[in-house]
Formats: C-alpha cells, structure tokens, sequence
C-alpha cells in the first residue's frame, strides 16, 4: 500500500476546511434568511477557487522550483469535483426538488445554468479519469489532452459567475483575470517548447 505522508493528509483536511465550515454553521442555524441561496453560493465558490488553484499548480512548480507541488493536484481537482457536486445537488435537491422538467426549463432559459452546467459536466470525465490507471490506459498525451478541459472548466466557470451577478462584477472579473493569466502563461509555454531552438535545446537539458 502507498504510503500517506503527512503534507498529503494535510492537504487532504484542508480541502475539508470549507465543508466542516458549512455545517457548523448549519449546525448554528447561521446559514443566513435563505439558506439554499447561501449553501449554492458557498459551494459554487468553492468549486470555482478550487478549479483555479488546481490551475495554479503547474506554473507554481516551475517558477518556486517546488516539482513536488504535483502531488497535490489530483486531490485538489477532486475537491473541486466534490464542491461541484455538492453545488449541483442544492440545486437539483433544494431549488428543483429533482423535477426534471423544470431543471431543464432552467438549463435552456438561464445562460448562466447552460455554462455552469457545461463546467459541471466537464468535471465529471477529469475526475473519473484521474487516477493512475486511466493514465496508463489513455496515454500520457491523451490523458494529458484530455485534462486540458479544465481550463474550459474555469472559464465556464468564470462566465457563469459573471452572468448570474446583477450588478458588482468585481469577483468574477478577479477570477478571470487569473484564469486569462494562467492561460496566457500556459500559452507561452507551449509556444516555447514547440519553437525549433527550444527543441535543440531539449538534449542538453535532458543531460543535464
Ligand atoms: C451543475 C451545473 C451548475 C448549476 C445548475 C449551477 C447553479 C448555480 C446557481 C443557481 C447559482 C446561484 C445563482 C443566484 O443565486 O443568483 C450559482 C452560483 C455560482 N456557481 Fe454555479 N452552477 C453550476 C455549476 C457551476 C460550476 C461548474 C462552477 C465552477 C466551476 C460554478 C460556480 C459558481 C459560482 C462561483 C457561483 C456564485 C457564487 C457567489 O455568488 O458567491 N457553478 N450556480
């Protein structure tokens, strides 16, 4: 069996932190005058910061010299699965009481529903495939591809935070700025590596 180390079971109660936070608030009956507002809100923001700081990984490995900052990304894109879900169970479970006709009245009549919806369902296939055996049994470039949906994800995200708030765009605007910059980042990357002297150089790093 894997070893667990410490700096993983951490991280691992770390993402629990906004969940115990939830209840023990819940638990205090301080879930606001209405409370499906403020659980939907609450773990829809979740789910969005979580996606980002998954983002926020790779950049951060390479410019802190910290490689081993990797260990944490799949746990991380699982709670942000795991907020996902919790946000769309309020909505299907406490705002829809699971009536399929008028989840779907809502998802063709609400642009933000489509766009939310788009992201939630682009979670699902990341987080089935995120173990080591989906990476084994895609590829590594396929799985790689494949989980280049989660910037799709963020910007699904991002439009639909933007598109459901009425008036103070300031949060959503903050959070695309950093999804358009880790984009931006990511770009120069590939663009880096598929130059031709990026290429010469890969044998000399690859010795060194
Ligand atoms: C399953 C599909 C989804 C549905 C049905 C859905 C539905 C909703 C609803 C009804 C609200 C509250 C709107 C209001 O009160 O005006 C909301 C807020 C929000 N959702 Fe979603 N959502 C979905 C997916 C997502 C995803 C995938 C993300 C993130 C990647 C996300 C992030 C957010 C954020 C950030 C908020 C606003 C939180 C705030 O105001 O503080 N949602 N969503």
């Amino acid at each position: 069996m894997p070893k667990l180390r410490a700096d993983k079971i951490s991280v691992f109660f770390l993402g629990l932190v906004p969940l115990f936070w939830l209840s023990w608030r819940a638990f205090e009956g301080r879930l606001t005058a209405n409370p499906i507002e403020f659980i939907t809100h609450y773990t829809g923001d979740w789910t969005l910061r979580l996606v980002i700081i998954g983002l926020f990984i790779t950049p951060l490995r390479k410019i802190l010299k910290l490689p081993n900052l990797i260990r944490f990304r799949r746990m991380i894109g699982l709670f942000a699965f795991f907020y996902g879900c919790l946000h769309f169970l309020t909505w299907i479970w406490l705002d829809k009481f699971f009536d399929p006709g008028e989840m779907w009245a809502d998802i063709v009549k609400r642009r933000y529903i489509t766009v939310g919806m788009a992201g939630f369902l682009m979670l699902i296939p990341l987080a089935i495939t995120s173990t080591k055996g989906w990476i084994r049994r895609l590829g590594g470039k396929r799985w790689q591809l494949l989980h280049r949906l989660v910037y799709f994800i963020a910007i699904a995200g991002v439009i639909h935070y933007w598109w459901l708030v009425k008036s103070d765009i300031r949060l959503p605007a903050l959070y695309g700025l950093f999804v358009a910059t880790l984009l931006a980042w990511r770009i120069r990357q590939w663009m880096r590596a598929s130059t031709p002297s990026t290429l010469q150089k890969a044998p000399q790093a690859v010795a060194r």
